[in-house]
């Protein structure tokens, strides 16, 4: 779905970036355009921004983890 019209930017477009790095919305204007002509992108863009944010938060999480639940057995003296 496109969410820059004036730049012709995707919201797949804006994940992708933040999977290489962008964690801002400086960083997505600076890096696609985001929100560098008429503005009106840049709450939408946000939005996408921390919704991609916060999913490759998650997914590095259960990397980290191997994706494996961790239980811990109660010790015994
Ligand atoms: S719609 Fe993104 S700058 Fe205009």
């Amino acid at each position: 779905m496109y969410v820059c019209i004036c730049k012709g930017i995707t919201d797949n477009q804006i994940r992708e970036a933040v999977g290489d790095g962008c964690d801002s919305l400086r960083d997505l204007r600076r890096e696609l355009g985001v929100g560098s002509q008429c503005g009106k992108c840049a709450r939408h863009a946000r939005h996408v921004l921390r919704e991609a944010r916060s999913a490759n938060e998650v997914s590095s999480f259960s990397h980290s983890s191997g994706g494996e639940a961790v239980v811990f057995w109660p010790q015994t003296a």
